[in-house]
């Protein structure tokens, strides 16, 4: 037990973008993992490097083991972890503020900065939803898509686009990627900072219209910024909502709720799941629970080498460094994981980390 935990520390890594940074915060943040990063590298190869790939492996901890075989839903389970989320937030209504909640001028104080406001703007207000995006959606089975690098090659597009509600993390691309994360998107996510990360903070023709492109993949579909979290990205959240305004793009605007994030972290802090700042990925499994009859997670897996000890990259399109677990980042993907992976043993949910079956 020991000896697992302690790999576990070692193995320690993050899987999906670092939530709700500031600009300034996400350099300093970045610096700091690059840092842990290398340090973590170290020790990794170090376990790696042991002659100890079979030991390893032969003492591979349940949780990273693969066991899509014989995986069954259990509906009653199902029900009960819904009612439960319930109890703590109610996707229908949490998973946007709408637009006769606030008017032009209001001010928002952020969700993880209390002392930082936000002044509602004409843009951001006509984009509001008049009712939640979720309103009385049931779906007999759903996919949330995180972005892990154990998604390349794994042919699992067409399984992923068969789902009747298909969610998808912080805009990441898909047209060169169709065959192993499909196209179909119901949902998606986008933090603001990748504004800055990955269209130039939209200052210039040539990104403004790779973004537009990009949006029109979402053909008509919800995307959800997480604008009201800390103070930093409202420039890009702004410029967003104009260009969508101006260019008349086909889709339908969420905001998550000033109570959202509380209320996650409250529900998996009564399951004895302490979770600082739950990762995008989370969130969406949690909002499911509550319009899913099934949920499929395609693209979860903290961890720079697969079950056979091929590398992994931390995301399936870019370059990015693995972001190790560290006091400083917020999220704890690990546990998460963990966490997950013990609801699909029990049939609460199904985690693909392979090949998909008809590749
Ligand atoms: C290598 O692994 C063996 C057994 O798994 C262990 O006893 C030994 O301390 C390890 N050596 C190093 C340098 O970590
Ligand atoms: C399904 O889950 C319920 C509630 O946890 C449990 O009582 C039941 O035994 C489970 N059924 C199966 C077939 O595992
Ligand atoms: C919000 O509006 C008030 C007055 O309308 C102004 O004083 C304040 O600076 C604005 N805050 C921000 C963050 O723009
Ligand atoms: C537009 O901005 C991007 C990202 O900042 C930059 O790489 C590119 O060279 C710019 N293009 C033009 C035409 O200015
Ligand atoms: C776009 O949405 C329509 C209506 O929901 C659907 O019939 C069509 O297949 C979608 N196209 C793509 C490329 O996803």
């Amino acid at each position: 037990m020991r000896l697992t935990r302690k790999r576990w520390t070692i193995c320690t890594i993050g899987l999906l973008l670092i939530f709700y940074k500031t600009k300034e915060r996400a350099r300093t943040n970045e610096h700091q993992e690059a840092q842990l990063t290398s340090e973590n590298e170290l020790s990794t190869s170090r376990l790696l490097a042991n002659g100890s790939e079979k030991v390893l492996r032969k003492n591979l901890p349940t949780f990273l083991q693969d066991t899509q075989e014989g995986w069954k839903v259990n509906a009653t389970l199902v029900g009960l972890i819904r009612k439960d989320i319930l109890h703590f937030l109610d996707a229908e209504r949490d998973v946007s503020v709408i637009k006769s909640s606030f008017k032009p001028g209001d001010t928002i104080h952020y969700v993880l900065d209390r002392r930082r406001t936000l002044n509602v703007s004409h843009a951001l207000h006509s984009l509001l939803p008049e009712v939640s995006p979720l309103k009385n959606k049931r779906f007999k089975t759903c996919a949330v898509v995180g972005n892990s690098g154990v998604l390349l090659n794994s042919g699992c597009g067409k399984e992923i686009d068969s789902h009747d509600f298909v969610i998808r993390c912080n805009l990441a691309p898909l047209a060169e990627y169709a065959e192993d994360v499909g196209l179909r998107s119901d949902f998606t996510t986008m933090n603001p900072s990748v504004i800055q990360r990955v269209y130039g903070g939209l200052l210039n023709d040539t990104v403004r219209e790779r973004f537009v492109q990009r949006l029109r993949l979402l053909n008509d579909s919800v995307l959800w910024i997480p604008a009201f979290m800390v103070k930093g990205g409202e420039k890009h959240v702004e410029g967003v909502n104009e260009l969508i305004l101006k260019r008349k793009l086909p889709v339908h605007m969420a905001y998550p709720s000033l109570r959202l994030v509380h209320a996650v972290r409250g529900y998996w802090l009564t399951n004895k799941v302490n979770i600082k700042r739950p990762s995008t990925g989370l969130l969406m499994y949690t909002l499911a629970t509550r319009f899913c009859d099934e949920i499929h997670l395609y693209g979860f897996w903290p961890f720079p080498k697969d079950a056979s000890g091929n590398l992994v990259k931390y995301h399936y399109y870019d370059m990015l460094k693995y972001r190790y677990f560290s006091n400083a980042s917020p999220h704890r993907m690990p546990l998460e994981f963990k966490t997950l992976k013990t609801l699909h043993s029990k049939g609460a949910l199904k985690l693909t980390t392979s090949k998909c079956r008809s590749a």
